[in-house]
């Protein structure tokens, strides 16, 4: 399929695109750069597909982008992560607040750096008013973590008597996650060829759509950012039903 920028038609845009970005590591391997290079390409990709998203005016962008598992990286390659994330948060917020984009990140709080979380934080609350693009980083995120935390914190509740285990439905559930108040994704993307889920979002995802592409996360452009819209926009989804036409 020939590359297009033209995105489709508002009506047709998932409501909440989350992305794992894979490949930086194979994209400076295949130029005989360090990691490090495919991680500072991956960042100017990262620019890229939100700069898309807000022109398009889509409602939601989830971005993987660091797993609880990524701690277990060589330590420089952690740190020189961590540096990038630091200098993200610290140049960038201004943009998104000015393009009227709501961020915050999904994850455990408590291992990063105090001044990451210090600017994530004040970048949450800096676009909190926002109403525009919900940017969503999830960051030292891991979906089964976050799902036991919830059934850990529930069922303390319940042992104290202040809730009735009855209440707890998939509805319910769905409330004491992390993306609370966030529309499930409709469509998750994998950069890179891998076809895997890498604990992202797994209670969210139940019902979404998924794209898998070749493309290292780096060279991953707005153009194809667009094309995969456009390949979401003719799928048809069904939640567990049947299309209308093969009722009888
Ligand atoms: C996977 O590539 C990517 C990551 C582990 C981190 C994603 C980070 C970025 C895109 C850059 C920073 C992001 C922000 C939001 C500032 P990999 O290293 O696993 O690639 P490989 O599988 O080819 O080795």
């Amino acid at each position: 399929m020939a590359p297009t920028s033209v995105p489709p038609a508002k009506e047709a845009l998932p409501r909440h695109v989350a992305i794992i970005m894979d490949g930086n590591g194979r994209w400076a391997r295949k130029r005989h750069l360090p990691r490090a290079a495919g991680h500072v390409a991956g960042v100017a990709a990262v620019r890229a597909v939100v700069r898309a998203a807000v022109d398009i005016g889509l409602e939601n962008l989830t971005l993987y982008a660091f797993s609880s598992e990524n701690w277990k990286r060589p330590h420089p390659e952690v740190s020189h992560l961590m540096g990038l994330f630091r200098a993200y948060f610290r140049e960038d917020v201004t943009e998104l607040a000015e393009r009227n984009v709501h961020m915050r990140i999904i994850g455990n709080r408590s291992r990063a750096a105090d001044d990451i979380l210090a600017m994530i934080e004040d970048g949450e609350r800096r676009t909190s008013v926002n109403t525009g693009l919900n940017l969503t980083f999830a960051f030292d995120y891991g979906a089964q973590e976050e799902i036991a935390a919830a059934a850990r914190e529930m069922a303390r509740e319940a042992a104290r008597g202040e809730l009735d285990p009855e209440i707890v439905t998939p509805q319910y559930f769905a409330t004491r996650l992390l993306t609370h108040g966030i529309p499930d994704p409709d469509l998750v993307i994998r950069t890179s060829g891998e076809r895997r889920l890498s604990n992202f979002l797994l209670w969210q995802s139940a019902y979404a759509e998924f794209a898998f592409v070749d493309t290292l996360w780096p060279d991953f452009s707005r153009a194809e950012f667009f094309e995969v819209l456009q390949a979401y926009a003719l799928r048809e989804r069904r939640f567990g039903t049947v299309a209308p036409e093969a009722v009888a």
